[in-house]
């Protein structure tokens, strides 16, 4: 027989589709949390969280929003690309700064974001371009007719979505499976770079991607256990750090207790490998190479960093633009979140903004 609520009705409606059940006041799993997977039908949970200082799941808060229009000032009619579309915060502050003819194209790489998003920014009609692809291929969506972009963004890294279900392996938080990929078309998990990868190489990319001070005894750890088992989920790593560190749960609850702001003792370790699983450093360093011939005249760029490696790109590719006559300004300075900003989204702390400005031909030679 099965249920009857999938077996359509008299009517000729398509089956209505009812929710999984789950046991108990809490579902556990995560395919069972039908609020994560519909935010926008529940405000008043999204409130109070906010209200706690915490990310409503299934949502994204976006980052240093007001210090973005402030420096980037996308005008009504520009062309605006938002290279990493994610939750569609950013996106849609820009469709109304350019309204009422501008456009939006979008781009990322992970395909279920970009289709909820899709949703998202449905009322702003044929004004939205979205493309799933990495902004490393930014300059393909360009045409004779339109030849370049006013205003380019990118907020990097991974969305809290990305980060909260567990499915996507993301989080120490929560066990699942070793994958990591924002774009699953990538051949390669962060449980098979794990298998793979030479120790000397891995110390060092935690050491650099993450400034990791137990580089080698974590990488010396991998080799160890993967001589005798694979390491297949996100709980199996962190077990490992944990080792390596020579830390147990217990001592670290204690440590956590008395220092609530210090870092949990995998999060280094998950940030180094998801640099590498998706090649965060090599897309940055193509979008910066590419972006002065993606932009109009005086078009401007800005990106959020979270990392000290991807910044330090950032900041040198300006000043060598600025230098090379490609940027006619940039920013003195990264631009931080406020007190109010890192207090309401702890996860904005590490968030730096940086913008250059494209040399505007059509004024220097008037002038
Ligand atoms: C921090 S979130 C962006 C949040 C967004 N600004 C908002 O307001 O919701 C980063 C997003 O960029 C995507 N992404 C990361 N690297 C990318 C790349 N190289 N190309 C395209 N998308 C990328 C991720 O999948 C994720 O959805």
């Amino acid at each position: 027989m099965g249920d009857p609520a999938d077996q359509g009705n008299p009517h000729g409606e398509p089956p209505r589709r009812r929710r999984r059940r789950y046991a108990g006041t809490h579902p556990r799993h995560y395919e069972e949390r039908y609020k994560e997977h519909n935010p926008e039908a529940y405000p008043e949970i999204q409130a109070r969280v906010r209200a706690r200082g915490g990310t409503p799941a299934g949502t994204h808060v976006p980052v240093l929003l007001a210090e973005v229009l402030t420096a980037l000032q996308p005008e009504p009619g520009e062309v605006v690309a938002d290279c990493t579309l994610g939750y569609g915060a950013h996106a849609a502050a820009f469709l109304e700064r350019t309204a009422p003819d501008g456009l939006l194209f979008g781009f990322d790489v992970d395909a279920q974001q970009l289709e909820r998003t899709r949703g998202r920014l449905a009322d702003f009609g044929d004004r939205v371009r979205l493309t799933r692809g990495n902004f490393a291929g930014l300059h393909k969506v360009l045409t004779p007719e339109m030849p370049g972009f006013d205003v380019v963004f990118a907020d990097l890294g991974v969305s809290s979505m990305q980060i909260d279900d567990p499915r996507r392996g993301f989080s120490y938080k929560h066990d699942g499976p070793l994958d990591m990929r924002m774009d699953d078309r990538i051949d390669r998990t962060a449980a098979d770079l794990l298998a793979t990868i030479e120790v000397e190489a891995l110390a060092e990319a935690l050491r650099r991607l993450a400034n990791e001070p137990d580089h080698l005894r974590i990488a010396r750890r991998v080799a160890e256990v993967r001589s005798t088992r694979l390491l297949m989920s996100t709980w199996d790593l962190v077990r490992l750090v944990f080792e390596a560190k020579g830390l147990s749960i217990r001592q670290w609850k204690r440590q956590h207790r008395r220092h609530p702001g210090e870092r949990h003792p995998a999060a280094r370790t998950f940030q180094a490998l998801r640099i590498m699983v998706n090649d965060e450093l090599g897309c940055l360093a193509q979008l910066l190479r590419i972006a002065p011939s993606c932009l109009n005249p005086g078009g401007r760029i800005g990106i959020i960093s979270f990392h000290s490696g991807e910044d330090r790109l950032v900041e040198e590719s300006f000043r060598q633009g600025l230098a090379d006559g490609l940027y006619e300004a940039v920013s003195e300075r990264a631009i931080t979140p406020g007190i109010r900003e890192r207090r309401d989204n702890p996860r904005s702390r590490s968030a730096k903004l940086r913008w250059a400005r494209r040399v505007d031909e059509r004024v220097a030679t008037k002038k």
